[in-house]
């Protein structure tokens, strides 16, 4: 008995990296996987060397005794999105779950990148997202079942250096999942983001061709995602999770840490002569390490 017998799952960009070990292990546990990935290059782009990622991980899912067929419509294209859930309907007749995780960078710092780094990226991401969930979700509603999980990323979560479209892609991201665990949950769907993390094609600058340590095996997301995507995780929803580690995690969703009040309101100079006592105590200091007042206490 797997987590996931009879459940039909679609996951994008799964030719490859995290989402390729996300469609081995929901298969792994009972799922008929539609395996989606255009097959570009880490930027977006074509990519000469790539030889039908879709389909090679569909083998070696058939070569487990699995099921699963390729896709290699682009997320990014809301027709085309529409047709890679019709091929779920097609080949097994339902879609119950659906991993949002194509995916591309264009890193540059905000002086430096241009308009096209910026509408590629969020194309992928953000639209790419909205397109396929857009065509699942009525069907999953019709269900009375549904498993969403959207792959974000820290870098929207809190920041990172030179990834203006990729943050604003991967923040839009943990928005939408709130927004669709409120409405979607009433219909028995679920929806939840994970921030993973691995060593893949997308991380691999980072040890500058140093072997990779063993808890960035990037197949160590893929268990968390097939608990969220089964039955066992219905109480599930609204929720941001991650990996560190061998570890999985929880984000706090953002909440309110302090306050100041006043009755009847503030003038701009009263702000500036109560801030620092008040919300400037609880300030988390980001990008100036060194401005004297941060972590002052008076
Ligand atoms: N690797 C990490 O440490 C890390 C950390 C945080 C978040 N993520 C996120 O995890 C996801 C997977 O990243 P990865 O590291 O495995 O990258 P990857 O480049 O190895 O895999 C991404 C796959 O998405 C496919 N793809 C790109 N654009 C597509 C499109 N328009 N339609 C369909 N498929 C498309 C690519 O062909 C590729 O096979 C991404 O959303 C990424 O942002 C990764």
């Amino acid at each position: 008995m797997g987590l996931l017998d009879g459940r039909v799952a679609v996951v994008t960009g799964a030719g490859r990296g995290i989402g390729r070990d996300i469609a081995l292990c929901l298969a792994a546990e009972g799922a008929s996987v539609v395996v989606n990935d255009v097959g570009v290059s880490l930027a977006g782009g074509s990519d000469e060397a790539a030889e039908d990622p879709a389909t090679t991980v569909c083998k070696e899912i058939e070569a487990a005794g699995g099921q699963a067929v390729p896709n290699h419509d682009s997320v990014s294209d809301f027709e085309a999105a529409g047709r890679m859930i019709g091929t779920a309907v097609d080949a097994f007749g339902k879609i119950d779950i659906l991993v949002n995780n194509a995916g591309i960078v264009r890193d540059r710092t905000l002086v430096k990148m241009d308009e096209a780094d910026y509408d590629a990226v969020i194309a992928v991401h953000q639209k790419g997202t909205f397109n396929t969930a857009r065509h699942a979700a009525p069907l999953m509603k019709d269900a009375g079942y549904g498993r969403i999980v959207n792959i974000t990323s820290s870098a929207g979560l809190r920041g990172n250096f030179g990834q203006t479209n990729y943050g604003a892609a991967k923040a839009a991201i943990m928005g939408m999942t709130f927004v669709w665990a409120l409405e979607l949950g009433r219909y028995g769907i679920t929806v939840n983001a994970v921030s993973p993390a691995g060593f893949t094609r997308m991380t691999e600058g980072l040890y500058k061709g140093a072997e990779p340590p063993p808890d960035q095996d990037p197949a160590l997301n893929a268990p968390l995602v097939a608990f969220l995507a089964s039955e066992e995780a219905s109480y599930v929803n609204g929720q941001v999770l991650g990996r560190t580690g061998f570890a999985y995690t929880l984000f706090q969703t953002p909440r309110q840490i302090a306050a100041m009040w006043r009755e009847g309101g503030w003038s701009p100079r009263e702000v500036a002569d109560h801030f620092h006592d008040v919300l400037g105590q609880h300030l988390q200091p980001v990008g100036m390490p060194n401005h004297p007042l941060l972590g002052k206490k008076d």
